[in-house]
Protein backbone atom coordinates (compact mmCIF):
# COMPACT_ATOMS: atom_id res chain seq x y z
CA UNK A 1 0.00 0.00 0.00
CA UNK A 2 1.64 3.20 -1.03
CA UNK A 3 1.24 6.51 1.97
CA UNK A 4 -1.89 7.68 0.28
CA UNK A 5 -3.58 4.71 0.71
CA UNK A 6 -5.98 2.43 -1.94
CA UNK A 7 -6.68 4.13 -5.07
CA UNK A 8 -10.34 3.14 -5.48
CA UNK A 9 -12.42 3.28 -2.48
CA UNK A 10 -15.90 1.64 -2.26
CA UNK A 11 -18.47 4.36 -1.78
CA UNK A 12 -20.51 1.92 0.78
CA UNK A 13 -18.74 -1.22 2.37
CA UNK A 14 -21.01 -4.13 4.09
CA UNK A 15 -19.66 -6.26 6.87
CA UNK A 16 -20.41 -9.98 8.03
CA UNK A 17 -18.82 -9.85 11.11
CA UNK A 18 -18.19 -13.34 12.02
CA UNK A 19 -16.09 -16.00 13.79
CA UNK A 20 -16.62 -14.15 17.66
CA UNK A 21 -17.44 -17.50 18.97
CA UNK A 22 -15.08 -19.59 17.40
CA UNK A 23 -11.99 -16.73 18.21
CA UNK A 24 -13.68 -17.12 22.34
CA UNK A 25 -13.23 -21.47 21.93
CA UNK A 26 -9.60 -21.26 20.11
CA UNK A 27 -8.57 -19.65 23.57
CA UNK A 28 -11.03 -21.37 26.31
CA UNK A 29 -13.12 -18.47 27.04
CA UNK A 30 -17.11 -17.93 26.85
CA UNK A 31 -18.67 -16.78 23.43
CA UNK A 32 -19.75 -13.96 25.27
CA UNK A 33 -16.19 -12.27 25.31
CA UNK A 34 -15.81 -13.19 21.56
CA UNK A 35 -17.96 -10.47 21.21
CA UNK A 36 -16.93 -8.02 23.88
CA UNK A 37 -13.50 -8.74 21.37
CA UNK A 38 -15.76 -7.94 18.38
CA UNK A 39 -17.01 -4.42 19.53
CA UNK A 40 -13.60 -3.26 20.02
CA UNK A 41 -12.79 -4.41 16.31
CA UNK A 42 -16.14 -2.60 15.29
CA UNK A 43 -14.84 0.73 16.87
CA UNK A 44 -11.57 0.36 15.22
CA UNK A 45 -12.85 -0.62 11.91
CA UNK A 46 -15.22 2.23 11.88
CA UNK A 47 -12.40 4.57 12.50
CA UNK A 48 -9.85 3.44 9.33
CA UNK A 49 -13.21 2.84 7.18
CA UNK A 50 -13.42 6.98 7.60
CA UNK A 51 -9.83 7.35 7.20
CA UNK A 52 -9.66 5.90 4.21
CA UNK A 53 -12.89 7.83 2.93
CA UNK A 54 -15.44 4.97 2.95
CA UNK A 55 -19.00 7.01 3.71
CA UNK A 56 -21.39 4.47 4.23
CA UNK A 57 -20.45 1.31 6.43
CA UNK A 58 -23.18 -1.29 6.97
CA UNK A 59 -22.31 -3.91 10.12
CA UNK A 60 -24.62 -6.84 10.19
CA UNK A 61 -24.57 -7.09 14.20
CA UNK A 62 -28.06 -9.10 14.78
CA UNK A 63 -29.95 -11.50 12.17
CA UNK A 64 -33.42 -12.51 12.57
CA UNK A 65 -32.15 -15.56 13.08
CA UNK A 66 -29.54 -14.82 15.92
CA UNK A 67 -32.75 -15.00 18.31
CA UNK A 68 -32.50 -19.11 18.00
CA UNK A 69 -29.03 -18.55 20.23
CA UNK A 70 -28.53 -19.14 24.05
CA UNK A 71 -30.96 -16.71 25.77
CA UNK A 72 -27.85 -15.65 28.00
CA UNK A 73 -25.87 -14.88 24.30
CA UNK A 74 -28.93 -12.75 22.75
CA UNK A 75 -28.99 -10.74 26.57
CA UNK A 76 -25.46 -10.50 26.25
CA UNK A 77 -24.79 -9.44 22.93
CA UNK A 78 -27.91 -6.88 23.62
CA UNK A 79 -26.07 -5.43 26.53
CA UNK A 80 -23.05 -5.08 24.53
CA UNK A 81 -24.77 -3.10 22.04
CA UNK A 82 -26.23 -0.95 24.42
CA UNK A 83 -23.05 -0.50 25.76
CA UNK A 84 -21.77 0.59 22.78
CA UNK A 85 -24.28 3.15 22.10
CA UNK A 86 -23.52 4.54 25.20
CA UNK A 87 -19.73 4.80 24.67
CA UNK A 88 -20.06 5.57 20.83
CA UNK A 89 -22.60 8.85 20.90
CA UNK A 90 -19.83 11.19 22.27
CA UNK A 91 -17.53 9.66 18.99
CA UNK A 92 -20.23 9.41 16.55
CA UNK A 93 -20.88 13.19 17.15
CA UNK A 94 -17.23 14.20 17.49
CA UNK A 95 -16.53 12.78 13.82
CA UNK A 96 -19.92 13.48 12.22
CA UNK A 97 -21.16 10.15 11.53
CA UNK A 98 -24.57 9.47 10.86
CA UNK A 99 -25.89 6.15 12.78
CA UNK A 100 -28.56 4.53 11.08
CA UNK A 101 -30.52 0.45 11.44
CA UNK A 102 -31.71 -1.37 8.92
CA UNK A 103 -33.98 -4.45 10.37
CA UNK A 104 -37.14 -4.94 12.43
CA UNK A 105 -35.49 -2.80 15.80
CA UNK A 106 -39.12 -2.88 17.12
CA UNK A 107 -38.58 -6.22 18.37
CA UNK A 108 -35.16 -5.60 19.91
CA UNK A 109 -35.48 -4.74 24.00
CA UNK A 110 -36.73 -1.50 25.17
CA UNK A 111 -33.61 0.07 26.30
CA UNK A 112 -31.92 -1.11 23.06
CA UNK A 113 -34.34 0.43 21.02
CA UNK A 114 -34.44 3.79 23.51
CA UNK A 115 -30.27 4.14 23.04
CA UNK A 116 -30.99 3.55 19.16
CA UNK A 117 -33.64 6.04 18.96
CA UNK A 118 -31.15 8.55 21.49
CA UNK A 119 -28.54 8.17 19.04
CA UNK A 120 -30.04 8.39 15.50
CA UNK A 121 -31.72 11.26 16.69
CA UNK A 122 -28.41 13.13 17.63
CA UNK A 123 -26.51 12.52 14.52
CA UNK A 124 -29.43 13.18 12.07
CA UNK A 125 -28.16 15.79 10.85
CA UNK A 126 -24.63 13.91 9.66
CA UNK A 127 -24.50 13.78 5.82
CA UNK A 128 -21.17 12.82 4.79
CA UNK A 129 -20.81 9.59 6.92
CA UNK A 130 -22.83 6.58 7.52
CA UNK A 131 -22.69 3.70 10.20
CA UNK A 132 -25.83 1.14 9.51
CA UNK A 133 -26.35 -1.49 11.96
CA UNK A 134 -28.49 -4.02 10.50
CA UNK A 135 -30.26 -5.42 13.54
CA UNK A 136 -32.93 -8.12 13.46
CA UNK A 137 -32.16 -7.91 10.05
CA UNK A 138 -33.21 -10.41 6.95
CA UNK A 139 -33.12 -9.88 3.41
CA UNK A 140 -36.04 -12.31 3.00
CA UNK A 141 -38.15 -10.59 5.32
CA UNK A 142 -36.84 -7.08 4.57
CA UNK A 143 -38.14 -8.33 0.53
CA UNK A 144 -41.63 -9.60 1.82
CA UNK A 145 -42.08 -5.70 3.92
CA UNK A 146 -41.47 -3.56 0.90
CA UNK A 147 -43.51 -6.13 -1.31
CA UNK A 148 -46.49 -6.02 1.14
CA UNK A 149 -45.92 -1.63 1.28
CA UNK A 150 -45.81 -2.01 -2.43
CA UNK A 151 -48.92 -3.52 -2.71
CA UNK A 152 -50.64 -1.02 -0.10
CA UNK A 153 -49.43 1.78 -2.62
CA UNK A 154 -50.82 0.21 -5.45
CA UNK A 155 -53.92 -0.47 -3.32
CA UNK A 156 -53.97 3.59 -2.29
CA UNK A 157 -53.63 4.63 -6.25
CA UNK A 158 -50.59 5.77 -5.69
CA UNK A 159 -48.43 2.77 -7.79
CA UNK A 160 -49.22 1.04 -10.94
CA UNK A 161 -47.77 -2.30 -11.29
CA UNK A 162 -46.65 -1.80 -15.05
CA UNK A 163 -44.74 1.10 -14.19
CA UNK A 164 -42.55 -1.67 -11.24
CA UNK A 165 -38.94 -1.41 -11.81
CA UNK A 166 -35.94 -2.49 -10.02
CA UNK A 167 -35.12 1.61 -9.14
CA UNK A 168 -39.17 2.14 -7.58
CA UNK A 169 -39.10 -0.97 -6.09
CA UNK A 170 -35.83 -0.57 -4.05
CA UNK A 171 -37.36 3.02 -2.68
CA UNK A 172 -39.78 0.17 -0.31
CA UNK A 173 -36.26 -1.40 0.98
CA UNK A 174 -35.02 -0.50 4.46
CA UNK A 175 -31.86 0.73 2.47
CA UNK A 176 -33.81 3.20 0.28
CA UNK A 177 -31.53 6.31 0.42
CA UNK A 178 -28.40 4.69 0.81
CA UNK A 179 -25.94 3.34 -2.08
CA UNK A 180 -25.80 -0.56 -2.68
CA UNK A 181 -23.22 -1.65 -1.48
CA UNK A 182 -19.75 -1.67 -3.59
CA UNK A 183 -17.93 -4.37 -1.31
CA UNK A 184 -18.82 -6.67 0.93
CA UNK A 185 -16.62 -8.46 3.40
CA UNK A 186 -17.66 -11.69 5.53
CA UNK A 187 -14.84 -12.80 8.08
CA UNK A 188 -14.16 -16.30 9.30
CA UNK A 189 -13.36 -18.37 6.35
CA UNK A 190 -17.76 -18.75 5.67
CA UNK A 191 -18.58 -18.57 2.36
CA UNK A 192 -22.42 -17.48 2.34
CA UNK A 193 -24.77 -14.91 2.21
CA UNK A 194 -26.57 -15.32 5.25
CA UNK A 195 -30.02 -13.63 4.12
CA UNK A 196 -27.67 -10.41 3.88
CA UNK A 197 -28.42 -7.42 1.85
CA UNK A 198 -29.42 -10.15 -0.89
CA UNK A 199 -30.81 -7.88 -3.36
CA UNK A 200 -28.42 -4.73 -2.39
CA UNK A 201 -25.52 -6.54 -2.97
CA UNK A 202 -26.12 -7.62 -7.27
CA UNK A 203 -23.02 -6.61 -8.14
CA UNK A 204 -20.74 -6.39 -5.25
CA UNK A 205 -17.10 -7.28 -5.27
CA UNK A 206 -17.10 -10.57 -2.39
CA UNK A 207 -14.13 -10.54 -0.47
CA UNK A 208 -13.87 -13.66 2.15
CA UNK A 209 -10.98 -13.68 4.78
CA UNK A 210 -10.04 -16.33 7.19
CA UNK A 211 -9.69 -13.78 10.09
CA UNK A 212 -11.60 -14.40 12.68
CA UNK A 213 -13.78 -11.00 13.46
CA UNK A 214 -12.17 -9.59 17.02
CA UNK A 215 -8.67 -10.55 14.84
CA UNK A 216 -9.71 -8.25 12.16
CA UNK A 217 -8.26 -4.68 11.80
CA UNK A 218 -7.07 -1.92 9.99
CA UNK A 219 -4.96 -3.78 7.90
CA UNK A 220 -7.04 -6.47 6.51
CA UNK A 221 -9.85 -3.93 5.86
CA UNK A 222 -7.04 -2.11 3.89
CA UNK A 223 -6.26 -5.09 2.67
CA UNK A 224 -10.18 -6.18 1.49
CA UNK A 225 -10.27 -2.45 -0.73
CA UNK A 226 -7.52 -2.70 -2.23
CA UNK A 227 -8.59 -6.40 -3.41
CA UNK A 228 -12.06 -4.27 -4.64
CA UNK A 229 -9.63 -2.20 -6.69
CA UNK A 230 -7.83 -4.97 -8.65
CA UNK A 231 -11.22 -6.58 -9.28
CA UNK A 232 -13.24 -4.96 -12.84
CA UNK A 233 -16.75 -4.25 -12.22
CA UNK A 234 -18.29 -4.77 -15.67
CA UNK A 235 -22.36 -4.89 -14.56
CA UNK A 236 -22.54 -7.45 -18.03
CA UNK A 237 -20.70 -5.61 -20.15
CA UNK A 238 -18.09 -6.30 -21.52
CA UNK A 239 -14.20 -5.64 -20.42
CA UNK A 240 -13.18 -3.78 -23.96
CA UNK A 241 -16.85 -1.85 -23.09
CA UNK A 242 -15.83 -0.86 -19.66
CA UNK A 243 -12.50 0.35 -21.26
CA UNK A 244 -13.86 2.38 -23.16
CA UNK A 245 -15.74 4.35 -20.57
CA UNK A 246 -19.41 2.44 -20.62
CA UNK A 247 -20.59 1.54 -17.02
C1 LIG B 1 -20.87 -13.80 14.52
O1 LIG B 1 -19.97 -14.55 15.29
C2 LIG B 1 -21.20 -12.57 15.20
C3 LIG B 1 -22.44 -12.24 15.65
C4 LIG B 1 -23.62 -13.10 15.50
C5 LIG B 1 -22.68 -10.98 16.35
C6 LIG B 1 -21.86 -9.82 15.89
C7 LIG B 1 -21.90 -8.86 16.98
C8 LIG B 1 -20.87 -8.10 17.42
C9 LIG B 1 -19.56 -8.01 16.78
C10 LIG B 1 -21.05 -7.28 18.63
C11 LIG B 1 -22.22 -6.34 18.65
C12 LIG B 1 -22.16 -5.34 17.56
C13 LIG B 1 -22.16 -4.01 17.74
C14 LIG B 1 -22.27 -3.13 16.55
C15 LIG B 1 -22.07 -3.37 19.06
P1 LIG B 1 -20.41 -16.00 15.75
O2 LIG B 1 -20.86 -15.88 17.17
O3 LIG B 1 -21.40 -16.57 14.82
O4 LIG B 1 -19.05 -16.76 15.66
P2 LIG B 1 -18.84 -18.32 15.39
O5 LIG B 1 -19.41 -18.60 14.02
O6 LIG B 1 -17.35 -18.46 15.44
O7 LIG B 1 -19.54 -19.05 16.49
Amino acid sequence: MSNSGPARIPRHVAIIMDGNGRWARQRGLPRLEGHRRGVETVRTVVDAARELGIRCLTLYAFSAENWKRPGDEVSGLMGLLDLFLKRELDNLIKEKVRLRTIGRTDALPANVQRELARVQEATRRFTEWNLVLALNYGAQSEAADAARAYAEAVLAGREKPAELTWEKFSRYLSTADLPEPDLLIRTSGELRLSNFLMLQLAYAELVFTPVLWPDFGRADLVAAVEEYGRRERRYGATTEQIKAGAR
